[in-house]
């Protein structure tokens, strides 16, 4: 298969459409059996719940073509299962977990003409998504869905690549006690863009999100978990049950343990005690785990020893690691990888 003509190495990350996508509709209470089509617009009703009512989820994972030449994907069963606790905090009917691993396979395979090749820096990013698309005019869910995934090349999160990045402890709030944040729904995104573009005018890459109750605690950014190590190399992360659960942060909690032989500690962490951490990092899918090297809370600057020049040696073989296990130059725990083709 030949690859497509793209400038693998400087890719940010954007949208271009692709071959295929993946499309399934949910109507008088089921699923239809799923097609990959060529269109990548939507006709939809004006009064679609998702357009009055924001009832859509999402979920992001990426592809990679492994040193020996596959493609495969990384976990995507826990995607499905993230996906399904999505739909039901919403209201949204549940796409099962098996189907939307096949649904992803199929989409991968029928576009692995723009999955970037080994040594590249690149991934394909795959993008499952559902929304309700009936109209919709009282405030209700939807009785008519469709799940579709997309993919697109992408290159870096973060303009910059590894540079170390500079946050801002947020004003605004990202989710509340007994709200949407563990769950990855359209609405947790669309709240965060002032907050965002507020950011990036101040001159920050991203914010930092304390806990909407207290105020006190550490949460996550508007795209990635936090992983923190201390002095003494104990791997660190907020425990909370208003940020999503991130499939990275898992992932490099068991890499920490099992394959750095590191302490690991999921618990409340204070924004006080984060000037006493020696390095810090964001992680995710789109993030992998972008290094942070400064964090400014209204004005007071906390400098991560690590640096503004390169990622901290904990993080760093972190991300050696979980990249490692994700290109298939380090063995994977068992059912980690899901190869394609
Ligand atoms: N937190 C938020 C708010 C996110 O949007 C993401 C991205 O999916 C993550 C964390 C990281 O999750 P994951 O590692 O599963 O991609
Ligand atoms: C992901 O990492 O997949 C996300 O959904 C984060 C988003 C900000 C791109």
């Amino acid at each position: 298969m030949d690859k497509k003509n793209i400038d693998w190495e400087n890719l940010g990350f954007g949208y271009i459409p692709t071959d295929k996508r993946y499309v399934a509709n949910f109507k008088d209470g089921k699923w239809d059996e799923g097609a990959l089509i060529d269109d990548p617009n939507i006709v939809m009703n004006e009064c679609a719940g998702v357009l009055q009512y924001a009832q859509t989820i999402f979920e992001g994972l990426k592809a990679y073509t492994t040193e020996d030449g596959h493609i495969v994907t990384f976990r995507p069963d826990l995607n499905g299962q993230r996906m399904e606790d999505s739909a039901r905090r919403l209201e949204m009917p549940v796409f099962p977990a098996d189907r939307f691993v096949e649904a992803v396979e199929q989409t991968v395979r029928a576009n692995a003409a723009y999955v970037p090749p080994f040594g590249s820096g690149a991934t394909l990013y795959v993008r499952p998504y559902m929304f309700g698309i009936n109209p919709v005019i009282g405030v209700k869910p939807a009785d008519e869905y469709q799940f579709r995934v997309f993919t697109t090349p992408v290159g870096p999160y973060f303009k910059g690549g590894v540079k170390p990045l500079t946050l801002c402890v947020s004003d605004f709030d990202r989710a509340a006690p007994n709200g949407t944040g563990h769950i990855k729904a359209g609405l947790n995104y669309a709240m965060s863009l002032h907050a965002i573009v507020t950011a990036h005018a101040n001159g920050y890459d991203e914010n930092m999100y304390l806990d909407s109750a207290t105020r006190t605690k550490v949460e996550e950014t508007g795209g990635a978990n936090f992983i923190f190590v201390t002095k003494d190399q104990k791997v660190v992360t907020p425990h909370s049950n208003t940020i999503l659960p991130s499939i990275t942060r898992r992932s490099l909690l068991y890499v920490a343990e099992h394959y750095l032989g590191l302490e690991v500690e999921e618990r409340d962490v204070y924004l006080d005690e984060v000037k006493d951490f020696a390095e810090c990092g964001l992680c995710g899918t789109a993030a992998v785990i972008s290094p942070v090297g400064k964090i400014v809370d209204h004005g007071k600057e906390i400098c991560l020893p690590s640096g503004m020049e390169k990622m901290g040696p904990t993080i760093q073989k972190l991300y050696d690691t979980l990249t490692g296990i994700q290109m298939g130059r380090i063995e994977a725990p068992k059912g980690w990888i899901k190869v394609i083709v």
